[in-house]
């Protein structure tokens, strides 16, 4: 019978035991969402109260205007876990407007800050995520001797080559406010330009033989060709912008051979084919070799209104999350 008393009462203290190994909490799917719904909306991005921060580790670590809340290890002497577990009604109590956590809750972030109050960073890596395409660029790229004079002659046509951000040489060119007087002839001295990466020439008079000056543009990573007297041939010219992320050819006559020329890119990211005679089987022939790539065949505008009502749900999935 002792023995029997003693198990009993050894089970019932290992069952109260609130950092037992399998108990371990898990920060992302137990503690920040407690955090992200109950908290973030005065302690995150639009408002800082007590300049407290709980969207990331090392704010939160940080503490507010009166310091640390967080001590790793001892929730009993966590400013945070006090504030949470303050009676109903007391001024001091976190969040301090609507219902308290919950027993489960503040258990739960209890044991966390017991348990260590890790906060494995995940949320910042998907962030860095999307990614930069001028992120693949040789950093210490000098512009060519010739392209200063050829930015001159680009310049009489009333097309600047501006650089595209502050303090860097990578340059853009949009040639679609000139429309259709823009010929091959026209932008024939862009072959001296290596710097250009971002090239517009949406609307043009560019024909397949005109994009030969493309060949030697090799860091452009955006590309518009939408509207233009574009074929498969010009695509030919292509292939040699292994750097090229977005390519927009809506409105041109390229077929699914045209496609063909494109597979070696692979870092093509997105790619527009709405009002050509691109067929969705030359879509899936061209995924299957850039399984990255996402291409916009305007299937999806003419069912514009069912995709929003889709989205909104996506949306709100997403926000569950
Ligand atoms: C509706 C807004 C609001 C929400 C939601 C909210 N807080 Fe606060 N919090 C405040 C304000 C205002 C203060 C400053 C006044 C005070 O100290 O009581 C504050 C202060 C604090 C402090 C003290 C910081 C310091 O250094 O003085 C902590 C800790 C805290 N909040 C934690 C939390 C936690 C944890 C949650 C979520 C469970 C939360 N808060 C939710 C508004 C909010």
């Amino acid at each position: 019978m002792k023995k029997l008393i003693a198990v009993a009462v050894a089970l019932v203290g290992f069952t109260n035991h609130p950092s037992r190994a399998e108990d371990k909490v898990d920060f992302a799917r137990q503690i920040r969402p407690i955090l992200e719904q109950n908290c973030v909306k005065c302690h995150g991005p639009e408002k800082q109260k007590a300049k407290l921060r709980l969207d990331s580790k090392e704010a939160a670590m940080k503490g507010g205007k009166d310091g640390a809340i967080i001590v790793a290890g001892k929730a009993d002497k966590s400013e945070m876990y006090r504030r949470i577990t303050l009676p109903k009604g007391d001024d001091d109590i976190m969040p301090n407007e609507g219902d308290p956590l919950t027993r489960e809750q503040t258990d739960l972030i209890r044991d966390w800050i017991n348990q260590g109050a890790e906060w494995p960073e995940v949320a910042a890596a998907k962030q860095s995520e999307p990614s930069n395409p001028l992120a693949g660029l040789p950093p210490d790229f000098k512009p060519g001797a010739n392209e200063a004079k050829a930015a001159a002659k680009i310049a009489q046509l009333g097309v600047d080559l501006r650089p595209i951000a502050m303090n860097i040489h990578w340059t853009e060119a949009n040639f679609r406010p000139q429309g259709t007087s823009v010929t091959d002839a026209a932008i024939a001295p862009l072959k001296d330009v290596t710097s250009l990466t971002d090239l517009n020439l949406a609307g043009t008079k560019i024909t397949d033989a005109g994009l030969a000056t493309a060949e030697g543009l090799t860091y452009l990573t955006r590309l518009h060709l939408e509207l233009t007297s574009i074929t498969d041939a010009g695509l030919a010219h292509l292939k040699s912008l292994t750097n090229l992320n977005y390519l927009n050819l809506y409105g041109t006559a390229v077929t699914d051979s045209g496609l063909e020329h494109l597979k070696g890119l692979h870092k093509l990211k997105h790619l527009y084919v709405w009002q050509t005679k691109v067929t969705e089987a030359g879509v899936k022939n061209l995924k299957a070799a850039l399984p990255g790539l996402e291409i916009s065949t305007g299937a999806e505008l003419t069912a514009v209104a069912k995709k929003e009502d889709d989205t909104k749900k996506e949306e709100k999935k997403e926000e569950k999350k």
